[in-house]
């Protein structure tokens, strides 16, 4: 039963995806209190995968002794996943569209969810069009995100001024990571994929 699975610990494995690359990115501060509080959340295991860390082929060879391998590695043993984007001329970051489109199956049937920060819009753009890019890969976004207007003058000392708002928002963004990655995962083992094919 999955109600006997939720009571589990540390069940499902969250990849927290750093998505900035930038010199000088506002991203590690965002990322990095948000894995704070992912970390205190008994039901994830969790882990950082910062894209800076990651040289991907820019020409989309599948080298796997570039770090394509450990990258397929990482997003394919993770059961959901979490975005940290900003968002560039209304768009997201170029290198976070090589990182979706190195992979396939790693990221097929799996949950997703967005913590966006930006200026005024908080980043909200940019992840209305990641919602369709990952639905072609077939993974759900989930509805919660967590969202940053003005990113920049929100935090203070490496935290949200307003927290206790901002930790609402991202226990209402694991809650439902949390459903949908057991439902998910269950399903991933009980039923056949072959209807996913591309
Ligand atoms: C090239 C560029 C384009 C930007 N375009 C937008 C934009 O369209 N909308 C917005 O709200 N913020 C925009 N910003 C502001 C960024 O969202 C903000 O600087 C954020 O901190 C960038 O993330 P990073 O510091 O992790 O790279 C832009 C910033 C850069 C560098």
């Amino acid at each position: 039963m999955i109600l006997d699975r939720m009571t589990t610990d540390r069940s499902l494995k969250l990849g927290i995806i750093l998505a900035s690359t930038r010199k000088g990115r506002f991203g590690e501060t965002v990322a990095n209190w948000f894995e704070e509080v992912a970390r205190e959340d008994y039901r994830f295991e969790t882990e950082l995968i910062d894209l800076l860390d990651y040289s991907l082929p820019w020409n989309m060879s599948k080298d796997m002794d570039s770090d394509l391998s450990l990258f397929s590695e990482k997003i394919g043993s993770s059961d959901v996943f979490v975005v940290i984007t900003p968002e560039y001329n209304h768009g997201y970051p170029a290198y976070l569209k090589l990182a979706i489109d190195s992979l396939q199956e790693e990221w097929k049937a799996k949950p997703l969810g967005f913590v966006s920060y930006g200026g005024s819009s908080g980043g909200l753009r940019a992840v209305e069009q990641l919602r369709n890019v990952f639905a072609e890969l077939r993974m759900t976004t989930v509805k919660d995100c967590v969202s940053f207007h003005w990113a920049h003058a929100r935090f203070h000392n490496g935290r949200p001024t307003e927290e206790f708002r901002y930790h609402a928002s991202a226990e209402r963004l694991l809650n439902e990571l949390y459903w949908w990655g057991n439902v998910l995962k269950e399903a991933r083992k009980e039923f056949p994929q072959s209807v996913l094919r591309s």
